[in-house]
């Protein structure tokens, strides 16, 4: 396919690019993305296409993707253990899923990549000055000081070199055993396993096991299954920092088309969707599996318009639309765009990010969001999709594996004073493993209908 008559991974440079850091040594970033262009990708393009078919499923209505991660990641909070936290409670939301559903689940992670940040605003007022704002580490660091606010173009390297860490840990605890059936209940966190949703999946893991232990007293070797011991983990994240995704981007020598190696599939976030801008231009040219945000100002005609862009052979799996639209405006807003789509006959994967447009600065000023109104925007996307007759396809959170306290209410009932207790994110509040299994077991009953 032609995205444009000829499209390059730098055909992007001659569109308006929104979002993009002043880099105040433009030497420093020419050297720095000579590097990059230089190093070994993060993916292969046969993953990529791997991961287009297994969307192309959740197009169809034969499987839900579940999209999770972090807001921004750390260079600070970077550890084994961390990841390994995350992981697990994405694997615990997937079983979840997909024992609850009965339907394929495909996981992709907002991780080994997340490292960049749009903001509403270019500078912040601290203290009296006027200092960058922080973009994500990818970019300059979030101590709210002038200097470390200057975009650092090392970062991008440092971004590359932690994704590839992050990626080696995730395959390594994905291919080799970590993510085996038979270990779900090593899974469940001891904070976790105390409380009712901890309990309530012990009952999920007893089902699992008694399953496989069916099976095997019925004479099947569940040892040469690869499917029960090993998952397919893909990666994901906002493709913001063009310099970045360019320097990545590499021709695959078996198709001659190009991919986006930073991670197996992108996006470009609700401030950077411009039709005509630099980042659809970008996303139009790589074969990766792409996504665009929907927030509550996009018509139907630009979502028509941002189909015919992103996948005009209409491939089912190449384009996910991840709605962002807030609790309140999720029935009026969404039945019309999923109709605009439905009725141009173009495949597209449909996720509910309901964090996004959910968030407002409590009374102390901490970013926050209630686990009701998340649970109410999502009620309002499988709500709209029964309407309009299309597939809810998945969700997209931020979450962490920590106990951190930094959105309101779940079971455990957070309320506004307990904020300060575990607030630790360097953007966007993230709901936490309680949490998150929490609105596992809930979509898992929507998904049940
Ligand atoms: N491989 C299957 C899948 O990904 C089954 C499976 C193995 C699984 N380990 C898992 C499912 C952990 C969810 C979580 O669906
Ligand atoms: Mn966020």
């Amino acid at each position: 396919m032609t995205p444009s008559p000829a499209w390059a991974p730098d055909s992007w440079r001659s569109r308006p690019a929104a979002q993009q850091p002043i880099w105040p040594d433009e030497d420093e970033l020419k050297r720095v993305h000579a590097h990059l262009t230089g190093l070994p990708p993060l993916v292969f393009a046969g993953e990529a296409r791997h991961l287009t078919r297994a969307l192309g499923q959740a197009a169809n209505g034969r499987a839900f993707v579940l999209q999770a991660g972090d807001c921004a990641e750390s260079f600070a909070e970077f550890s084994a253990d961390a990841i390994r936290d995350k992981l697990k409670v994405i694997l615990q939301m997937a079983v979840v899923l997909t024992y609850g559903a009965g339907l394929p689940v495909v996981k992709v992670g907002r991780i080994a990549g997340q490292f960049a940040k749009p903001r509403s605003s270019p500078t912040e007022l601290v203290g009296g000055e006027t200092i960058d704002s922080f973009r994500g580490h990818m970019v300059n660091d979030d101590l709210p000081e002038r200097s470390a606010r200057i975009p650092d173009p090392r970062r991008l390297v440092a971004a590359y070199q932690q994704s590839v860490a992050t990626l080696n840990l995730l395959r390594a605890f994905t291919k080799g055993g970590f993510a085996d059936l038979n270990q779900v209940h090593a899974w469940n966190q001891e904070f976790v396993a105390s409380s009712t949703e901890g309990q309530q999946f012990e009952d999920i893991a007893e089902g699992i096991d008694r399953a496989l232990r069916f099976m095997s007293a019925c004479g099947i070797n569940l040892t040469a299954e690869d499917s029960l011991h090993e998952v397919d983990f893909w990666t994901s994240h906002e493709a913001l920092i063009l310099d970045y995704e360019e320097a990545l981007t590499r021709r695959d020598s078996l198709t001659e088309e190009w991919y986006d190696c930073s991670a197996h599939m992108l996006w470009v976030g609700e401030r950077t969707r411009q039709i005509d801008g630099a980042h659809c231009e970008f996303l139009a040219g790589i074969r990766n599996p792409v996504g665009t945000k929907i927030g509550p100002t996009a018509t139907p005609d630009d979502v028509v318009a941002l189909c015919e862009r992103l996948n005009p052979e209409r491939t089912p799996g190449r384009l996910t639309l991840i709605t962002r639209l807030g609790a309140d405006r999720v029935d009026d807003g969404l039945p019309p765009l999923l109709e605009a789509v439905r009725d141009e006959d173009h495949p597209v994967v449909w996720i509910c990010d309901p964090m996004h447009g959910n968030t407002f600065s409590a009374d102390g000023g901490r970013k926050t969001r209630r686990f009701d109104d998340i649970l109410a925007e999502l009620t309002g996307f499988f709500r709209a999709h029964r309407g309009a007759g299309t597939w809810p396809g998945g969700v997209h959170v931020e979450l962490t594996g920590d106990d951190v306290t930094e959105c309101l209410g779940g079971v455990e009932d957070i309320v506004e004073g307990q904020l300060d207790q575990r607030y630790t994110t360097t953007c966007d509040p993230r709901l936490n493993a309680r949490q998150s299994l929490d609105l596992a077991f809930a979509v898992a009953e929507m998904l049940r209908g």
